[in-house]
């Protein structure tokens, strides 16, 4: 089994990629940290337990890290997730379940020394700057990282040209970017060239339904605000579910395709949050990322539909025959 530490601001994409990720029998899941972002960080804890709790999964420890980016002010994302973070779900809080005393960067500092460990970062990556500063040893022994952030061709979802989780802590981010270029090191950038031609839409959410109503209904429950948003602001029928597919290409890293770039982040002026990604080599530097551009969008909704629902591709090839 590949070993993981989800790294997330729940978030409703967040929570549906927690789904896939502890529905994946090639993972296991060592913990899930939170980080400011789309809620909170304590309201993140709070939705993390929700969805563990829906799982049957409380046995997956959740701890708190950075409650607000590295040098900006905090932008917190509950006008596209709800007021609740869980697109208005309120689902009732887990009982019993208190914010551990131990850090995110502490787990993660013990946890990925072992150098067998990856990350999947699903949010701002004000964690792993701070991590770095800590610990640049614990953050080099990273096996994998897979990063929901950033954008090449596709315009941006908070301006123009940014991306919400870079934009929301682009100094962390930098900081990434730039830890793994002096260190040979690569991020895989699942930005929103990729996710966003992976649409939940009606037609989708309506087969889940009736193919396995409790999960069906859950997803509807905590989507239904993401479709009225996505609706109002960029006139899409369905919802952008962005952070599963971080997870997917984690699992099957034949589900998306890119090539490699040295890669940095603005952090300020009107391009705030934008990957600069030199795909012309103008800068002469080595690539610090792998930019995705191209996603089997069958293999994974094969893979999201058949984990989430618990059934066999066979049972889904109606829905299956719709993507293109
Ligand atoms: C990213 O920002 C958040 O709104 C989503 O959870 C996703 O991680 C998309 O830009
Ligand atoms: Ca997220």
């Amino acid at each position: 089994m590949k070993k993981i530490i989800i790294d997330c601001d729940p978030g409703i994409d967040d929570s549906l990629a927690i789904m896939l990720a502890l529905n994946s029998p090639e993972v296991e899941v060592l913990g899930i940290t939170v980080v400011a972002g789309n809620s909170p960080v304590e309201l993140g804890f709070d939705n993390a337990k929700r969805i563990l709790s829906f799982l049957g999964r409380l046995d997956v420890p959740v701890y708190v890290g950075a409650d607000r980016p590295r040098e900006r002010e905090y932008v917190n994302a509950l006008d596209t997730h709800g007021e609740d973070g869980l697109g208005e779900s309120f689902l009732p809080k887990v009982e019993g379940q208190e914010i551990p005393e131990e850090s995110a960067v502490s787990f993660m500092r013990r946890t990925l020394k072992s150098g067998d460990v990856s990350v999947v970062a699903l949010g701002p990556l004000t964690n792993l700057a701070e991590l770095i500063d800590e610990d640049r040893d614990a953050f080099l022994s990273i096996k994998r990282l897979v990063s929901m952030g950033g954008n090449f061709r596709s315009h941006g979802n908070c301006s123009p040209v940014a991306e919400y989780n870079y934009w929301e802590d682009p100094h962390s981010a930098r900081v990434v970017f730039e830890t793994l270029f002096e260190n040979h090191r690569k991020l895989e950038m699942v930005g929103l060239d990729v996710t966003r031609q992976i649409v939940l839409t009606p037609k989708i959410l309506l087969s889940m339904k009736k193919i396995n109503p409790k999960v069906g209904e859950f997803v509807e429950k905590i989507t239904d605000f993401y479709f009225k948003f996505h609706w109002e602001w960029e006139h899409i029928r369905g919802c952008v579910i962005n952070d599963p597919l971080a997870v997917a290409q984690f699992i099957d890293p034949d589900i998306l395709k890119g090539f490699e770039a040295y890669t940095d982040v603005e952090i300020g002026g009107i391009s705030m949050g934008q990957t600069v990604v030199d795909s012309m080599g103008f800068y002469r530097k080595e690539s610090n990322a792998v930019i995705y551009t191209e996603v089997d969008k069958r293999a994974f909704w094969e893979m999201f539909l058949t984990r989430l629902l618990k059934v066999k591709p066979k049972e889904i090839e109606t829905v299956l025959k719709e993507i293109n």
